[in-house]
């Protein structure tokens, strides 16, 4: 049973988590926020659920996890800072889960371009970050958090590539205290983050980065780009060395060439 007292006792934050909508099911956490931003919800504001009929993950695929084993919310977030800085809050995110995570299991993560949190190889975390404009302006942002925290197994696809903090360290991890932990750490960075300051965020992003250096293959859509990731631009696209070419990509779904 998911109780909202349990996982607001101790919090730390004065502003993330404060407001929280918990389910035991939805379709998706980051639509239900998505409705609640439109009609004004508070910044801070978290919907958060132990299972999702309809979880959303990146490029329109469906984002899966048994009921019990993850933590599965949205973040409702308004920062006023120039439309051009949106691409870098999925850098946001994955730095605070990132070091919340680090604090939790006293282990290191990798942080894989452009959103994904691994440990060793294998994704633990995937973000969904979704925003929405008025006038060029961002109005809000939503930061869909999928967590695997207790899962034991993985299976079809999965059992190959993803992994979760208890199969890594090998104990349960109680889901309320890692969710109060990543509160307090999206909370900390975001004194920056909302005057558009990025260079903390950045700096911890970098420090944990998987792909740089390594002969990758960037998907998109209609595109296989396969060379070398060399950096990672100002504005959080990728810098990819094809041959004796650099480009920065903003989008794509990264794998390493081994
Ligand atoms: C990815 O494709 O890696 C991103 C997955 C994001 C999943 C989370 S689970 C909570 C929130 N609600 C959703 O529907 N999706 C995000």
């Amino acid at each position: 049973m998911y109780l909202k007292e349990e996982f607001q006792q101790g919090l730390r934050t004065k502003v993330f988590g404060r407001a929280l909508l918990v389910f035991e099911t939805i379709e998706s956490t980051n639509m239900y926020a998505k409705t609640l931003a439109s009609k004004g919800a508070e910044e801070g504001t978290v919907v958060i659920a132990d299972h999702q009929t309809s979880g959303r993950g990146r490029f329109g695929r469906t984002w899966l996890a048994e009921p019990g084993s993850s933590l599965l919310f949205s973040v409702i977030i308004r920062p006023t800072f120039n439309a051009d800085k949106v691409g870098l809050l999925p850098f946001f995110a994955a730095a605070s889960i990132a070091l919340a995570v680090e604090t939790t299991t006293g282990m290191q993560c990798e942080c894989k371009w452009p959103n994904d949190i691994l440990f060793h190889d294998k994704k633990n975390c995937g973000i969904l970050l979704e925003s929405t404009f008025q006038h060029n302006k961002l109005d809000y942002a939503i930061i869909g958090i999928g967590l695997n925290v207790n899962q034991t197994n993985f299976s079809g696809d999965l059992a190959g590539t993803a992994t979760s903090l208890r199969k890594e360290c090998g104990r349960e991890f109680d889901r309320r205290n890692v969710f109060r932990q990543i509160m307090s750490s999206l909370e900390s960075l975001y004194t920056d983050v909302s005057r558009g300051i990025f260079d903390t965020v950045l700096t911890e992003w970098k420090a944990r980065a998987a792909l740089i250096g390594k002969r990758i293959k960037l998907t998109q859509t209609a595109n296989i780009i396969e060379g070398v990731a060399i950096a990672l631009a100002d504005d959080g696209g990728l810098i990819v060395e094809t041959g004796s070419v650099q480009r920065v990509f903003h989008a794509g779904d990264v794998t390493i060439v081994k």
